[in-house]
């Protein structure tokens, strides 16, 4: 599968690399440089953030190093199995703290931020980035050093589009496609008040 099958069934005109994106789970064996990696990390770097704390941190390592091994071992065995495929893995921690030491409610948030921008400009180089939940989040930190003052929130799988689907488990080769569902936007944004619209019955409503 390759960036070129994408077919998103868009309201309104937006970006091709926003179009494009998806979270594929399998990845040509072209390698990711360090020079790309950096790239990506930059445009992460040049998120917005609340206070401009900046409170990601993030931890990432190339296939074949000891780094990518530690990272590949923190994940949770479902995601290990069609991450070792990965060229880049990556995980994306945040500083629980604001400077004066009182909670950071938006750092969750920031992070975020930050692995969209990376996400844009990973698709901008034709690298696939697939953001990971399923991690064990307390061996992370303690396999990384972090204090408790940080929270290991998500991992990253990177690399560029491709591979085959014989690569992964059997369960997976049957859904490996870009997603197109998506919420419409009457579901979740309001010209006025929110309503609860869970549940709406799509095909009789209008488009958007
Ligand atoms: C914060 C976050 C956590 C996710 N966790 C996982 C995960 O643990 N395993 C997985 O295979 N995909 C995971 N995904 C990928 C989502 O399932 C995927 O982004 C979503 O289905 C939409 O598909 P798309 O990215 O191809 O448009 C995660 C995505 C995000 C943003």
């Amino acid at each position: 599968m390759t960036i070129t099958n994408i077919h998103k069934d868009t309201k309104f005109d937006i970006h091709p690399l926003l179009k494009e994106r998806w979270s594929p789970r399998t990845f040509s064996n072209i390698p990711v440089s360090e020079t790309e990696i950096r790239s990506l990390l930059e445009a992460g770097r040049w998120a917005p953030s609340c206070n401009n704390f900046q409170p990601w941190r993030i931890i990432w390592g190339i296939k074949g190093s000891d780094t990518y091994e530690r990272i590949l071992n923190v994940l949770v065995e479902f995601n290990q199995s069609w991450a070792k495929n990965a060229p880049v893995l990556m995980l994306g921690a945040f500083k629980k703290t604001n400077p004066n030491g009182e909670e950071n409610f938006h750092a969750l948030h920031d992070l975020g931020a930050f692995s969209a921008m990376l996400t844009v400009q990973a698709q901008h180089l034709g690298i696939a980035v697939h953001q990971m939940a399923g991690l064990k989040f307390k061996d992370a930190l303690t396999e990384f050093n972090f204090t408790e003052d940080y929270h290991v929130a998500t991992a990253l799988a990177l690399g560029y589009y491709g591979g085959e689907k014989s690569d992964l488990p059997e369960n997976l080769q049957k859904i490996e496609s870009p997603k197109s569902e998506r919420k419409l936007q009457r579901e979740f944004a309001f010209n006025g008040n929110f309503s609860e619209t869970e549940g709406v019955q799509r095909k009789k409503q209008p488009l958007n």
